[in-house]
C-alpha cells in the first residue's frame, strides 16, 4: 500500500482556511497552526494539525522532520504573466526613465511590437525553453501554478507557435502552467486590415485551432486607445464565448472601458484596473469578475497603484499578479511586487496572501489549490521564520527554501 508522507515540525502553518473569496479580511481572521504537521497523500492534503499528535496517529507513514523554524503558506499562484518571450526591452526602460511615454516609445518602434519582432526569430524549441526558464524561476521563488500569455506572436501561426512552445514548457516545469491566447494584443502592423477585420481572422481560423489541440481554455483582450476598443472586442468575446472559452480582460490600464465590458461578459477576471474610478470600482465589486492588481506594471511604468483598497472595501475579489513581461514588468517577482503593493496601497497580510493564492487561483477557475486545508492540492512553501509577518516585511528578499508541488518537494 503506499505510503502517505507527513511533514513537519513547522512552526506556523497559514492555512487561509475560510476566508472568503470577495471582500476585505483582517489579519485576526487568518487561521494560524503553531508546531503543525501536513500529512499528504499523493499530490493531495489529507490533515493538517497538530504535529506531536499527528505524529503519534500516523508513526509507520513516511515522515520528513524538518529541522530548524519554518512558515508554510499554499504555493504562490501568479494569475497573469507574459514569460514566454525572445529578446529584451532594456532600451524602453532607460527610454522611459529619461522621460519618454509608453505610447511614445511604442510610436517610435518600441513596445509590444518590438518583442513581436524578437519573438517571432524564435522556434518552438527555443521558446519552450525560455518559458521553462522563466517558469523554473518563479517555481523557486514559491510560485507553484502560472498563468502565461501568448500575444507576442499576432499572426495565426505565430500565435500558434506560442502556444504550443507554452504547452512544451508543461514537461520542461514541474510548475502547472495555464495558458491563455491574447491574440487580441495588438493589431500586428503588418497586417493590412481593420482591427475588426483582425480580430475576425483569429476568431475564425486560430480559435478551432485551440480547441483542436487543447491549447488554451482562455481568450484575453487589451482594451486601450493604443489597442482594441470596447466595441470591437465584443464581437470577438461574443465568438469566444459561443465557442465556451473562458474570458479575461486587460481591462481599464490608461483609459477606462475593459472592466465595463469584462463584468458584462462575466469574464473571470479584469486585470490592471490602475485607471479604474468609483464607478468601474463600484461594477466590478459587485460582480463575480475577480479584479487583478498587478503592481509590477506601475514599477515598472511609473504609474500609479491599482485602487486595491477600494475594491477590497467595496466588497470586491482583489487577486494580484506579477504581470512578468519585457516592457512594463520586467522585475517578474510576485512576492517582492506584492509587498509593494501592501504598502502603498495599505493592504493587510491576510489579504495579500489571500491575494497571491486562492483569490488568484479563483481568477483561474480554479478551486482545488491555495489554500492548505484537506482535500486540497499539496502545493506550499516553507520560508525560513518562525513568523509569518517577517514575509512581507522582509519585500520579496525572503525567498522559500522549500517549495512542494502535488506532495513532491521539487525545490531544496
Ligand atoms: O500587461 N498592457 C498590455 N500588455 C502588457 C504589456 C506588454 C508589453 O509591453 O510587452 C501588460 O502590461
Ligand atoms: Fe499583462
Amino acid at each position: 500500500m503506499k505510503k502517505l508522507k507527513l511533514i513537519g515540525p513547522i512552526t506556523q502553518v497559514v492555512t487561509l482556511n475560510g476566508l472568503p473569496v470577495k471582500g476585505p479580511l483582517k489579519d485576526d481572521q487568518l487561521e494560524i497552526i503553531e508546531q503543525a504537521g501536513i500529512l499528504i497523500d499523493g499530490p493531495t492534503i489529507l490533515q493538517v494539525g497538530n504535529w506531536e499528535k499527528l505524529h503519534r496517529q500516523f508513526p509507520k507513514e513516511e515522515i520528513i522532520e524538518l529541522a530548524g523554524e519554518f512558515v508554510a503558506l499554499p504555493g504562490l499562484v501568479d494569475c497573469h504573466t507574459h514569460l514566454c518571450f525572445g529578446g529584451s526591452r532594456a532600451k524602453d526602460f532607460a527610454m522611459r526613465n529619461s522621460g519618454k511615454t509608453y505610447l511614445e516609445i511604442a510610436q517610435s518602434g518600441g513596445g509590444i511590437w518590438d518583442t513581436v519582432t524578437q519573438t517571432r526569430k524564435l522556434n518552438q524549441s527555443e521558446l519552450a525553453q525560455i518559458t521553462a526558464k522563466n517558469a523554473n524561476r518563479h517555481l523557486s521563488e514559491g510560485v507553484t501554478t502560472i498563468e502565461v500569455k501568448s500575444g507576442y506572436g499576432l499572426s495565426v501561426d505565430e500565435e500558434l507557435k506560442m502556444l504550443r512552445a507554452i504547452h512544451e514548457a508543461k514537461s520542461l516545469s514541474q510548475a502547472t502552467i495555464i495558458s491563455t491566447c491574447l491574440a487580441a494584443h495588438i493589431n500586428p502592423k503588418d497586417f493590412t486590415g481593420s482591427n475588426s477585420e483582425y480580430l475576425e481572422l483569429i476568431s475564425n481560423e486560430l480559435f478551432p485551432f485551440l480547441k483542436k489541440e487543447k491549447l488554451s481554455n482562455r481568450i484575453d483582450a487589451f482594451i486601450e486607445k493604443s489597442a482594441f476598443s470596447s466595441e470591437e472586442i465584443n464581437s470577438y468575446f461574443r465568438k469566444a464565448m459561443e465557442m465556451g472559452f473562458d474570458l479575461t480582460v486587460h481591462a481599464d490600464q490608461f483609459t477606462t472601458g475593459g472592466s465595463k465590458l469584462a463584468v458584462a461578459f462575466g469574464a473571470q477576471s479584469a486585470d490592471h484596473l490602475e485607471a479604474s474610478g468609483e464607478a468601474e470600482i463600484e461594477n466590478l465589486a459587485k460582480s463575480a469578475t475577480i479584479a487583478v492588481a498587478l503592481p509590477g506594471a506601475s514599477i515598472g511604468l511609473g504609474c500609479s497603484f491599482t485602487p486595491a483598497r477600494k475594491l477590497l472595501d467595496q466588497g470586491g475579489a482583489l487577486a494580484i499578479a506579477s504581470d512578468w513581461n519585457p516592457g512594463s514588468a520586467p522585475m517578474g517577482d510576485l512576492l517582492a511586487q506584492a509587498s509593494i503593493l501592501a504598502t502603498f496601497g495599505k493592504l493587510g497580510t491576510a489579504e495579500v496572501f489571500a491575494g497571491i493564492t486562492f483569490r488568484a487561483a479563483e481568477a483561474l477557475g480554479l478551486h482545488d489549490r491555495g489554500k492548505l486545508v484537506a482535500g486540497q492540492l499539496a502545493d506550499f512553501i516553507l520560508f525560513p521564520t518562525s513568523d509569518y509577518r517577517e514575509i512581507l516585511y522582509q519585500q520579496g528578499k525572503m525567498k522559500p527554501e522549500e517549495v512542494w508541488k502535488k506532495g513532491s518537494r521539487v525545490i531544496g
